[in-house]
Formats: structure tokens, sequence, C-alpha cells
């Protein structure tokens, strides 16, 4: 394994076979290297790709051309190393198990002893902030505290890269803006490379360190922006002419697209 963990997305492309045997393609010739560490979003607007392309770097899906190497690794070794931790868009956590036991289900197939599962959990737990939950059952919390758990139970396992599918775009506003704000401390804590995909371009500016930009028919990656704004960001980034400084210029990608 090489030392330098970068994730290199490779002249990228990805064609689905529709119903009618047709051909969909629905990314072409993504290139993209993302830095150790590094918080990046994929947005853009709905079929653009993004959750094709979070799909080819979890070894979920197979690319038509172009390749994507993981610290030296395939996506497939990758996996099977247990480098990645998913959240999607709803946290699918099981009823049956109350909150701590679904943050060990991951520890649990990994075998982890009991101890090990009681330590990682009160850790994953605390830093979510539902350590007085860890007995509830899921339909006990509310949508975002749900999601934090999604969160947790990815991060149980240590995963170099944590892969999020619009983890917060069920959430009301207030919600949101916390759980990203909570998502930017965890990360400052545990180095994770993020990659976050969004069709909201001022969640993309709050978190990331660049936003690419996907634009549809084909999926094509039509701009990175860095976003230098300073770190630790909190609420009150939003308000500056920075901010929207940077959200005029992502908007401005979008011009002309349908
Ligand atoms: N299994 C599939 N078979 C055929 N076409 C597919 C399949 N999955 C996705 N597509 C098509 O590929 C394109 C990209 O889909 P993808 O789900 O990656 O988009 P997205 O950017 O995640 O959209 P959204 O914001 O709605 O989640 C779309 O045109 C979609 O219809
Ligand atoms: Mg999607």
């Amino acid at each position: 394994m090489s030392n330098d963990y970068k994730l290199q997305i490779d002249n990228v492309s990805m064609v689905y076979r529709g119903q009618g045997g047709e051909d969909i393609t629905a990314l072409k010739n993504v290139n993209l290297n993302i830095r150790e560490g590094e918080f990046v979003s994929l947005l853009g607007p709905s079929g653009c790709g993004k959750t094709t392309l979070l799909r080819l770097v979890a070894d979920l899906l197979q690319p038509t051309s172009g390749k994507i190497v993981i610290g030296g690794m395939t996506p497939k070794e990758a996996r099977k190393t247990r480098q990645y931790g998913m959240v999607f868009q709803s946290p699918v956590l099981y009823d049956w198990r109350t909150i701590r036991q679904n943050i060990c289900l991951p520890l649990e197939i990994m075998k982890k002893s009991r101890e090990e599962q009681k330590r990682l959990s009160d850790e994953m737990l605390e830093m979510v902030g539902l350590l007085d939950f860890a007995n509830r059952y899921p339909y006990q919390l509310s949508g975002g505290m749900q999601q934090r758990v999604g969160i947790a139970r990815a991060l149980a396992i240590n995963p170099k890269i944590l892969l999020m599918d619009e983890p917060f775009s069920a959430l009301d506003e207030f919600t949101r803006n916390k759980l990203q704000e909570d998502l930017l401390r965890i990360w400052s804590k545990t180095n994770k490379t993020v990659i976050f995909v969004t069709h909201n371009i001022s969640e993309a500016l709050f978190l990331s360190d660049r936003v690419c930009v996907l634009t549809p028919h084909p999926g094509i990656l039509s701009a990175v922006v860095d976003i230098d704004l300073p770190r630790p960001r909190t609420d009150e980034i939003r308000d500056t002419p920075e901010f929207a400084a940077l959200l005029t210029k992502i908007r401005k990608c979008f011009v002309g697209v349908e």
C-alpha cells in the first residue's frame, strides 16, 4: 500500500444500459484527485451522476472506462479492507435494535469483543452527542438524531473515507445547519477524507475545501471551485460577503444548465 493516500479518479465514464437496451451515459471522462483528509462535495442537479460517482468509489459499481485508485488500492481492495463509511439520505437503522446496538452492528460483523464494542460505541455516541440516548430505539429519535446515528455507525469502524449521499436533505433547515456544523467538528477531529453529495449550493460551500460542480446529460465535472473560507466555520460565516461571492460564483456554473 502506498503511503500517499490520495483518491484518484482517472478519466472515469459510466454508461448504464436503459430499459430498451439504449445507452445512458451517466458520467463522462471525470478526472479528480482528492487529498487525504480533504472535504469535497459533489454538487449538481438531479440526474447529473453524483450517486453514480459515489457508488463507483465505493465499489458498488464498476466504471465503463477509466479507473479509480485509493491509496494505491482498487476500490474493491479498499472496500474489503473497510476503508469506507457510508451515510445515506435516510439512515436505514434497525428498528428492533437500540441506538447503541445499531452503532455496534458493523463492529459485531467485524467480530470485535464486547468490551471493544462498548468502548467504540461510547466514543461514537459521545462524538455525535447521543450518549444519553444509547438505549433508546430509532423511532424514539428525531430525524436529525437518527441521521447522527447513521454518521456514528459509519465512523465506528474507523474508515479512512466517509462517503455521504445527501445525508441532510430530508431535514429542516435549522436541523440541517446544525448537523453541518456538527459534521465539520467531527471531521476536524477525525481527519477523514469526506466525499459529500448534495444539490444544495450553500451546504456544499459551507462544508467543503473544494466543490465539484457536475452538470447533467451526460454528467460532466464542469468546474472545481476552491472554498478558501477560514476554518473552523460556524453559522455566522453564511452572512459574510466572501460566502455570498462564492455562492454567486458557483451559481454561475449552472447558468444554462437544465
Ligand atoms: N441502474 C441504472 N440504470 C439505468 N440508468 C441509471 C441507473 N442509475 C442511474 N441511472 C441514470 O444515470 C444518471 C445519473 O444518475 P444518478 O443517480 O447518479 O444521479 P444523481 O446526481 O445522484 O441524481 P439525484 O440528485 O436525483 O440523486 C441518471 O440519468 C439516471 O437516470
Ligand atoms: Mg443521487
